[in-house]
Protein backbone atom coordinates (compact mmCIF):
# COMPACT_ATOMS: atom_id res chain seq x y z
CA UNK A 1 0.00 0.00 0.00
CA UNK A 2 1.67 3.47 -0.79
CA UNK A 3 2.09 5.74 2.18
CA UNK A 4 -0.34 8.23 1.24
CA UNK A 5 -3.00 5.92 1.65
CA UNK A 6 -1.88 4.23 4.94
CA UNK A 7 -3.54 7.10 7.23
CA UNK A 8 -7.12 6.74 5.51
CA UNK A 9 -6.87 2.83 5.44
CA UNK A 10 -5.80 2.63 9.60
CA UNK A 11 -8.63 5.31 10.25
CA UNK A 12 -10.85 3.45 8.19
CA UNK A 13 -10.14 0.31 10.16
CA UNK A 14 -10.75 2.32 12.80
CA UNK A 15 -7.01 1.46 14.15
CA UNK A 16 -6.18 3.52 17.38
CA UNK A 17 -2.14 4.39 17.72
CA UNK A 18 -1.25 3.22 21.12
CA UNK A 19 0.21 6.79 22.05
CA UNK A 20 -3.83 7.49 21.88
CA UNK A 21 -3.01 9.91 18.85
CA UNK A 22 -5.82 9.31 15.87
CA UNK A 23 -4.84 8.56 13.14
CA UNK A 24 -7.55 10.79 11.32
CA UNK A 25 -9.88 11.63 12.77
CA UNK A 26 -11.08 10.34 16.58
CA UNK A 27 -12.27 6.92 16.65
CA UNK A 28 -14.59 5.23 19.08
CA UNK A 29 -13.00 3.57 22.22
CA UNK A 30 -12.57 0.08 22.04
CA UNK A 31 -13.45 -2.05 24.55
CA UNK A 32 -11.09 -5.02 24.02
CA UNK A 33 -10.13 -6.44 26.75
CA UNK A 34 -6.13 -6.10 26.23
CA UNK A 35 -6.33 -2.60 24.95
CA UNK A 36 -5.17 -1.50 28.41
CA UNK A 37 -3.60 1.77 27.75
CA UNK A 38 -2.39 2.35 31.04
CA UNK A 39 -0.21 -0.67 30.20
CA UNK A 40 1.47 1.38 27.66
CA UNK A 41 4.32 2.67 29.89
CA UNK A 42 7.03 0.46 28.86
CA UNK A 43 8.12 -1.74 26.86
CA UNK A 44 6.68 -4.79 29.56
CA UNK A 45 3.34 -3.03 29.38
CA UNK A 46 3.18 -2.96 25.81
CA UNK A 47 4.13 -6.91 25.32
CA UNK A 48 1.65 -7.69 27.63
CA UNK A 49 -1.10 -5.51 25.89
CA UNK A 50 -0.59 -7.86 22.98
CA UNK A 51 -1.13 -11.07 24.94
CA UNK A 52 -3.59 -12.63 23.03
CA UNK A 53 -4.05 -9.89 20.70
CA UNK A 54 -6.68 -10.57 17.69
CA UNK A 55 -6.43 -7.44 15.92
CA UNK A 56 -6.10 -9.26 12.45
CA UNK A 57 -6.40 -12.49 11.43
CA UNK A 58 -2.60 -13.54 11.74
CA UNK A 59 -4.14 -14.29 15.67
CA UNK A 60 -6.11 -16.96 14.27
CA UNK A 61 -3.12 -19.43 13.58
CA UNK A 62 -0.33 -18.46 15.46
CA UNK A 63 0.98 -20.00 19.09
CA UNK A 64 2.52 -17.04 20.34
CA UNK A 65 2.82 -13.25 19.68
CA UNK A 66 6.58 -12.54 18.95
CA UNK A 67 6.88 -8.87 20.61
CA UNK A 68 10.90 -8.88 20.26
CA UNK A 69 14.07 -9.01 22.48
CA UNK A 70 16.76 -7.37 23.69
CA UNK A 71 18.46 -4.58 25.55
CA UNK A 72 15.93 -1.99 26.02
CA UNK A 73 18.59 0.78 26.01
CA UNK A 74 19.87 -0.89 22.67
CA UNK A 75 21.51 1.52 20.19
CA UNK A 76 21.19 -0.50 16.88
CA UNK A 77 17.85 -2.25 16.24
CA UNK A 78 17.07 -4.54 14.13
CA UNK A 79 13.52 -4.97 12.47
CA UNK A 80 12.80 -7.91 10.20
CA UNK A 81 9.48 -9.08 8.61
CA UNK A 82 7.43 -11.10 10.57
CA UNK A 83 8.07 -14.63 12.95
CA UNK A 84 8.23 -17.87 11.14
CA UNK A 85 7.77 -21.10 12.43
CA UNK A 86 11.00 -21.71 15.16
CA UNK A 87 9.62 -18.00 16.40
CA UNK A 88 6.01 -18.66 16.67
CA UNK A 89 7.24 -22.13 18.76
CA UNK A 90 9.01 -20.06 20.97
CA UNK A 91 8.11 -16.69 21.19
CA UNK A 92 11.28 -15.28 20.00
CA UNK A 93 12.42 -13.10 17.26
CA UNK A 94 15.15 -14.00 14.23
CA UNK A 95 15.94 -17.98 16.49
CA UNK A 96 15.49 -19.99 13.44
CA UNK A 97 18.30 -20.23 10.38
CA UNK A 98 17.92 -16.38 9.46
CA UNK A 99 17.87 -15.57 13.14
CA UNK A 100 21.37 -17.61 13.10
CA UNK A 101 23.30 -15.75 10.31
CA UNK A 102 21.63 -12.29 11.75
CA UNK A 103 23.37 -13.39 14.93
CA UNK A 104 26.48 -13.66 13.22
CA UNK A 105 26.07 -10.42 11.64
CA UNK A 106 25.63 -8.73 14.64
CA UNK A 107 28.69 -10.45 16.04
CA UNK A 108 30.61 -9.22 12.73
CA UNK A 109 29.58 -5.87 13.96
CA UNK A 110 31.55 -6.04 17.44
CA UNK A 111 28.56 -6.60 19.53
CA UNK A 112 26.31 -9.94 21.11
CA UNK A 113 22.80 -9.90 20.28
CA UNK A 114 21.38 -8.88 23.51
CA UNK A 115 23.02 -5.73 23.05
CA UNK A 116 20.85 -5.17 20.30
CA UNK A 117 17.24 -4.79 20.26
CA UNK A 118 15.42 -7.33 17.76
CA UNK A 119 11.33 -6.86 16.36
CA UNK A 120 9.60 -7.24 13.78
CA UNK A 121 6.75 -5.24 11.50
CA UNK A 122 4.27 -8.09 12.39
CA UNK A 123 4.55 -9.88 15.48
CA UNK A 124 2.35 -13.04 14.52
CA UNK A 125 3.38 -15.42 12.38
CA UNK A 126 1.89 -15.03 8.92
CA UNK A 127 0.63 -18.67 8.12
CA UNK A 128 3.19 -20.83 5.98
CA UNK A 129 5.36 -17.43 5.87
CA UNK A 130 3.58 -15.68 3.35
CA UNK A 131 4.13 -12.52 2.90
CA UNK A 132 2.36 -10.16 5.34
CA UNK A 133 -0.34 -7.95 3.89
CA UNK A 134 -1.25 -4.24 4.49
CA UNK A 135 -4.29 -4.39 6.80
CA UNK A 136 -1.48 -7.14 8.89
CA UNK A 137 0.98 -4.85 8.81
CA UNK A 138 -1.26 -1.77 9.88
CA UNK A 139 -2.75 -3.23 12.43
CA UNK A 140 0.66 -4.07 14.25
CA UNK A 141 1.97 -0.37 13.30
CA UNK A 142 1.58 1.83 16.27
CA UNK A 143 2.68 -1.25 18.23
CA UNK A 144 6.06 -0.74 16.41
CA UNK A 145 5.84 2.71 16.19
CA UNK A 146 5.61 2.77 20.30
CA UNK A 147 8.27 0.26 20.78
CA UNK A 148 10.82 2.07 18.53
CA UNK A 149 9.76 4.93 21.06
CA UNK A 150 10.50 3.01 23.99
CA UNK A 151 13.96 1.53 22.63
CA UNK A 152 15.14 5.17 21.08
CA UNK A 153 17.88 3.30 18.97
CA UNK A 154 20.97 5.86 17.66
CA UNK A 155 20.53 3.31 14.58
CA UNK A 156 17.45 1.30 13.10
CA UNK A 157 18.42 -1.79 10.46
CA UNK A 158 15.36 -2.48 8.24
CA UNK A 159 15.68 -6.17 7.62
CA UNK A 160 14.04 -6.72 4.08
CA UNK A 161 11.63 -5.45 2.15
CA UNK A 162 8.65 -5.46 4.23
CA UNK A 163 10.65 -3.47 6.97
CA UNK A 164 12.15 -1.02 4.71
CA UNK A 165 8.88 -0.27 2.87
CA UNK A 166 6.83 0.16 6.27
CA UNK A 167 9.87 1.93 7.59
CA UNK A 168 10.84 4.29 4.72
CA UNK A 169 6.96 4.87 3.64
CA UNK A 170 8.21 3.85 0.04
CA UNK A 171 6.76 0.84 -2.15
CA UNK A 172 10.18 0.92 -4.12
CA UNK A 173 12.73 -2.45 -4.16
CA UNK A 174 14.95 -2.98 -0.99
CA UNK A 175 17.63 -2.76 -4.01
CA UNK A 176 16.97 1.11 -4.43
CA UNK A 177 16.71 1.52 -0.63
CA UNK A 178 19.89 -0.02 0.40
CA UNK A 179 23.10 1.53 0.80
CA UNK A 180 21.99 4.72 1.78
CA UNK A 181 20.47 6.49 4.77
CA UNK A 182 16.75 7.04 5.09
CA UNK A 183 15.26 8.34 8.41
CA UNK A 184 12.38 7.00 10.62
CA UNK A 185 10.98 9.76 12.84
CA UNK A 186 14.05 11.18 13.32
CA UNK A 187 15.83 8.13 13.90
CA UNK A 188 18.70 7.04 11.54
CA UNK A 189 17.82 4.29 9.15
CA UNK A 190 19.54 1.78 6.63
CA UNK A 191 17.54 -0.66 4.47
CA UNK A 192 19.85 -3.97 3.68
CA UNK A 193 18.81 -7.36 2.68
CA UNK A 194 16.88 -9.73 4.78
CA UNK A 195 19.19 -12.51 6.14
CA UNK A 196 16.73 -15.29 4.99
CA UNK A 197 17.15 -13.37 1.14
CA UNK A 198 21.02 -14.09 2.04
CA UNK A 199 20.54 -17.91 2.84
CA UNK A 200 19.16 -17.99 -0.65
CA UNK A 201 21.81 -15.89 -2.05
CA UNK A 202 25.25 -15.18 0.07
CA UNK A 203 27.03 -13.45 -3.13
CA UNK A 204 24.81 -10.70 -1.34
CA UNK A 205 26.32 -11.01 1.60
CA UNK A 206 29.12 -8.52 0.83
CA UNK A 207 26.22 -5.71 -0.02
CA UNK A 208 24.55 -6.33 3.69
CA UNK A 209 28.49 -6.14 4.71
CA UNK A 210 28.86 -2.81 2.95
CA UNK A 211 25.40 -1.70 4.70
CA UNK A 212 26.05 -2.56 8.14
CA UNK A 213 29.65 -0.34 7.86
CA UNK A 214 27.30 2.51 7.29
CA UNK A 215 25.97 2.07 10.72
CA UNK A 216 29.19 1.40 12.56
CA UNK A 217 30.29 4.09 11.23
CA UNK A 218 27.00 6.62 12.06
CA UNK A 219 27.54 5.05 15.80
CA UNK A 220 31.10 5.33 15.96
CA UNK A 221 30.05 9.20 14.87
CA UNK A 222 27.70 9.54 17.91
CA UNK A 223 29.78 8.53 20.41
CA UNK A 224 33.38 10.11 21.96
CA UNK A 225 36.34 8.08 22.55
CA UNK A 226 36.61 6.35 26.00
CA UNK A 227 39.05 9.06 27.27
CA UNK A 228 36.33 12.18 26.95
CA UNK A 229 33.69 9.81 28.90
CA UNK A 230 35.89 9.25 31.80
CA UNK A 231 34.87 11.46 34.87
CA UNK A 232 37.82 13.55 35.24
N1 LIG B 1 12.20 -13.59 9.68
C1 LIG B 1 11.79 -12.40 10.17
O1 LIG B 1 11.59 -11.44 9.43
N2 LIG B 1 11.63 -12.31 11.48
C2 LIG B 1 11.86 -13.30 12.31
O2 LIG B 1 11.68 -13.12 13.51
C3 LIG B 1 12.28 -14.52 11.77
C4 LIG B 1 12.44 -14.64 10.45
Amino acid sequence: MHPRYLNRYLADVGWRDPLDVPVDHPVTPSSTPNEDRAEWTDLAGLARSLDGCERCRLSEKRTTVVFGEGDSDARVMFIGEGPGAEEDRTGRPFVGQAGQLLDRMILAMGFARNETYIANVVKCRPPGNRDPKDDEIAACSGFLDRQIEFIRPDVIVALGRFAANRLTGTDKPLGALRGKWSHYKGVPLVATYHPAYLLRTPADKRKVWQDLKLVLQKMAEGSSPAIFNDEL
